[in-house]
């Protein structure tokens, strides 16, 4: 069974059981507290906390995840970052719901479900099937309902192919800070954990407290790549037809060459260049701050191992058109993206080489600083070498090494000591260094006459205005990466590889004049940081954003305000009203790095 097919009949047949197909959502969710779509639940938290679910109360989805708490683990026969996730979600169940056609449903059908497919439709054999439950600790109690519905299918403890297991493993969630959480009942096959069934009774606030759900949920999660990997009977999840063409063409270009087994350095390559074609297809761009580092680090990563097993000069280029033709049916954003998945893997790949022998350079002039410790019982003396962090955080600043990479090359020179107290050091540099940026922002606009301030104000608002009308005419993968205003001209730097045309230039000039033309209002409220991401609004992630912060909004005041033209979280100045800016000019449009353009402008 192709995985093509074993996605398909995972939909169907919870379709045919009342479940309505919901599309996989967008790796960026819309739940500011975290960063990336990690599970499949990510779309539908909301509804596991009581809003009503606009799909009915039985939904199923294959959705797109990408999670780097593995990351070190990838490597091994099942471990990826980027994974679809199958699942099937049933919200607001009573507990003793057991619910038929549409109605909501709880442990009871789930694990029914769970086993007749697993069983009955892929075949898998109870002999191979091993199941885990929650086995109870101070605060949740051990799940005996699921043990007894287990029992019905021939599954307990003494039989030996039923296990308890605590907290750590049987446990699962919230995403982010807070949000639905409870015991889960996994279905294993051999040591390969396949389906995670979680009951969401439970709710975990930000500090970590759990209080009981009124409504309870099921939520569930089995990753296809696995699934493909026992299904098509394979070693390891990179030898099924999701990840065999990408293995291919790394051996056809190096590698350790057909017929051998695939040594780890292949299967991270194959997973992180999957993970970075869907990363930037969804507009995301190389950069040192959030998902464009983790952008950064996976692209950076993958050339490090392409290095050491000789790979090629630009071998990820081919590598991600086998990813593309593997996935472009069922998300067809990575062909429609491929001239920028394949630019962006470019200008990183040269950006990297260029830095990569500078900054090992660098690092090899660095200060040692001697360190004497007395060890041992005898207390006898040593002398350790290390360098000071803040020049460690130099080179991480000046030539984008992602963190790992200095600490690993440090190690190499004997030069890491203590890596946690690095680690302490290193962030501590970073925040500084984000407060200097700060200051340096609040002097510019402080201290400045009337009218200078007045321009300024002007200037802004046209940001707000070029912003919008970039996402509306290019794309909403369009993303603020940085903007400077003097009092003569604005700049603004945003998420983009190819170049403007000068059509795309004159309709993103015109739609910016037609609203100054409309005299729309600019509306400023104070709101919190979730209720303004929730709203639409807009955030630039290279700050940090306080609870409550000021959301400008510019718009028709008589038309409802979910349609407002702009909204974005900034702390001003503003003008009144559009027609005050007058004339809008796009001056200069050019490139500001790998996947980055900047355009200038003034109003006249
Ligand atoms: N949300 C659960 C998981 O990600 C199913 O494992």
């Amino acid at each position: 069974m192709k995985s093509k097919e074993l996605r398909e009949r995972f939909l169907g047949f919870f379709e045919k059981k009342g479940h309505k197909i919901v599309p996989s959502s967008s790796l960026i969710p819309t739940d500011p507290s975290v960063l990336l779509t990690t599970a499949g639940m990510q779309q539908f938290k909301e509804y596991f906390l009581g809003k009503p679910s606009p799909y009915g109360k039985r939904a199923v989805s294959c959705q797109k995840c990408l999670r780097t708490s593995d990351i070190k683990a990838v490597g091994d026969e099942s471990h990826l970052t980027f994974l679809e996730m199958l699942g099937n979600f049933s919200f607001a169940a009573s507990a003793e719901a057991s619910g038929e056609g549409g109605a909501s449903y709880f442990k009871e059908e789930a694990i029914r479900l769970a086993f007749e497919l697993v069983n009955s439709k892929f075949q898998i054999p109870n002999s191979k099937i091993i199941v885990t439950v929650f086995g109870g600790d101070k605060e949740v109690p051990r799940d005996n309902e699921s043990v007894r519905i287990w029992e019905k299918f021939g599954f307990s403890e003494k039989k030996g192919n039923l296990t308890f297991t605590g907290r750590a493993d049987n446990f699962w969630g919230p995403t982010g800070l807070e949000g639905p959480c409870g015991p889960t009942t996994e279905i294993y096959f051999g040591k390969v954990e396949l389906w995670n069934l979680v009951f969401n009774e439970y709710y975990q606030d930000e500090k970590g407290k759990l209080s009981e759900l009124e409504q309870k949920g099921v939520d569930t999660g089995m990753g296809l790549e696995r699934l493909a990997m026992i299904v098509q009977d394979k070693n390891s999840v990179y030898e099924t037809d999701l990840f065999s063409p990408i293995i291919e063409e790394i051996r056809v270009r190096g590698g350790t060459g057909e017929g051998q087994s695939l040594i780890r350095e292949e299967r991270i390559i194959a997973d992180h260049i999957k993970s970075a074609v869907f990363l930037i297809s969804e507009g995301i761009f190389p950069s040192n701050i959030e998902r464009g580092y983790i952008l950064r680090r996976l692209l950076r990563r993958a050339l490090r191992f392409g290095k050491l097993i000789n790979l090629p000069k630009n071998f990820l280029i081919p590598l991600a058109q086998k990813v593309i033709e593997i996935y472009r049916d069922v998300y067809p954003e990575v062909k429609s993206k491929e001239t920028d998945v394949l630019t962006t893997i470019q200008n990183e790949e040269e950006k990297f080489e260029k830095t990569l022998e500078k900054g090992l350079k660098e690092l090899n002039k660095l200060e040692r600083i001697g360190r004497i410790e007395r060890i041992g019982i005898s207390g006898e003396l040593k002398i350790f070498n290390r360098v000071n962090a803040k020049a460690a955080f130099d080179i991480y600043q000046s030539y984008g090494f992602p963190l790992e990479m200095i600490q690993e090359e440090l190690a190499k020179r004997a030069l890491l000591v203590d890596k946690k107290e690095f680690e302490k050091e290193f962030k501590e540099e970073f925040k500084k260094h984000q407060e200097i940026s700060r200051a340096g922002a609040e002097k510019k606009f402080g201290g400045v006459g009337k009218e200078a301030n007045y321009e300024s104000a002007k200037l802004h608002t046209a940001t707000h205005l070029l912003h919008a009308a970039l996402r509306q005419i290019l794309g909403n993968y369009v993303k603020q990466m940085g903007s400077d205003i003097t009092s003569q001209r604005l700049r603004f730097d945003f998420s983009r590889a190819k170049k403007l045309t000068p059509e795309e230039i004159k309709k993103v000039e015109d739609l910016v004049n037609q609203k100054i033309k409309e005299n729309l209002e600019v509306k400023k409220e104070e709101i919190t940081y979730e209720e303004a991401i929730s709203s639409g609004a807009l955030a630039f992630f290279k700050e940090k954003y306080p609870a409550r912060v000021t959301v400008y909004s510019i718009g028709d005041p008589s038309v409802p305000s979910g349609q407002v033209f702009s909204k974005e979280i900034c702390a001003g100045p503003h003008v009144k009203r559009t027609s005050e800016l007058g004339n809008f000019k796009i001056i200069k449009e050019e490139s500001s790095g790998a996947g980055i353009r900047r355009i200038r402008a003034v109003l006249k």
